[in-house]
């Protein structure tokens, strides 16, 4: 297996410069093929693909597509904007693109600010590791960790550890996992594919269930906490992510299993002011009417709908765990002072 990646800038100098090099997400867990996209139409078509995805990761393939244009001679403003419009729900993305757009036109400082937003994903993925897994030895003691997660938050989804996975890393590096269960993720398999296959390299004791089993399993007591990701949290502390993540929490909070969402302080949005605001990417159905457009599951012309998120209300989030440290409810104040912190230590 080559070393895990989501995006890698080859600069202007270097072989095959300038490009944005993504490690193919469609084409895992067969094959690892790296695809260079030269151009910001190549980048863009990657990120609507989902050949990169994962909120982090989208936006560090975002702020370098930024530079990348403007090695072309096309404005930073433009480029954002173009590269924004691909996916509308996690926020990362429009957030990372126009962060590095905001710096002007020398390409030299936007790739600064680029590389900026890479290295702080990757310090604040080990941050929220350690925060979740000391949360977790907090609430559940010291026995061994049977923990469960949705599609995929981890190296593929981040520049770094990943947030909910990087938690479970952790706690496996602290010898306390029992067990990941790993969500398969309908309808695009996040989990299955990307998440099992972060897991098995690892090492890390895993087990892929199918999303509807997850019901049962809390049930018979075989879930101490579900870890998530997010792709944007609103101000009320109101959280969209994958397309399943609702389920869960309605389920965990009826068996009492610890519901925690793990996120950067970039997922936070709080211009947005709660979920309903949220905007969901609706995608093609016919990723619902078959498998990975492979095999036919639904008869051809069958109507289907493929939202790829939900939102769940903050009532059902146990805590939001951070980089800078947790939060839990009553969100409202506790994420404006967290976001707030870092507009200002951003100069914005
Ligand atoms: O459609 P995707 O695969 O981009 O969706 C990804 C998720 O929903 C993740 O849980 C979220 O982006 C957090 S990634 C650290």
């Amino acid at each position: 297996m080559t070393d895990l990646f989501a995006v890698r800038w080859v600069g202007p100098a270097e072989r095959g410069g300038p490009a944005v090099a993504l490690l193919d997400q469609t084409a895992l867990p067969d094959r690892e093929e790296v695809r260079y996209c030269r151009d910001v139409d190549t980048l863009a078509e990657a990120i609507r693909s989902l050949r990169v995805r994962g909120a982090p990761a989208l936006g560090v393939a975002a702020a370098w597509g930024v530079v990348l244009g403007a090695l072309a001679g096309t404005s930073p403003r433009a480029v954002a904007d173009l590269l924004a419009s691909q996916r509308p729900t996690a926020v990362n993305l429009a957030w990372a693109c126009h962060r590095v757009a905001a710096i002007g036109e020398d390409p030299e400082a936007l790739a600064a600010e680029a590389r900026r937003i890479e290295e702080d994903n990757a310090e604040a993925c080990h941050a929220m590791g350690r925060h979740g897994a000391d949360l977790l030895a907090a609430t559940l003691g010291d026995r061994p960790q049977r923990l469960l997660t949705h599609c995929n938050t981890g190296m593929l989804a981040c520049q770094g550890i990943g947030t909910a996975f990087g938690v479970a890393r952790t706690v496996f590096a602290d010898g306390r996992l029992a067990q990941l269960l790993v969500d398969e993720t309908r309808p695009l398999l996040q989990g299955a594919r990307l998440t099992a296959y972060e897991a098995g390299a690892l090492g890390m004791p895993h087990a892929v269930v199918a999303d509807s089993a997850a019901a049962s399993l809390m049930a018979a007591g075989e879930v101490d906490a579900v870890l998530v990701g997010a792709d944007r949290i609103a101000a009320n502390g109101d959280t969209a992510n994958k397309i399943g993540t609702l389920g869960l929490a309605v389920l965990a909070q009826h068996y009492r299993v610890p519901f925690l969402v793990v996120a950067p302080v970039s997922t936070i949005d709080l211009d947005t002011p709660g979920g309903g605001d949220i905007e969901i990417e609706e995608r093609d159905p016919d990723e619902v009417r078959t498998a990975l457009g492979l095999v036919r599951l639904a008869p051809e012309g069958s109507p289907a709908r493929n939202p790829a998120f939900d939102v769940t209300p903050a009532a059902l989030v146990g805590a939001i765990v951070t980089e800078r440290g947790v939060v839990d409810a009553p969100y409202t104040g506790a994420l404006s002072r967290l976001a707030g912190a870092q507009a200002v230590a951003a100069g914005n």
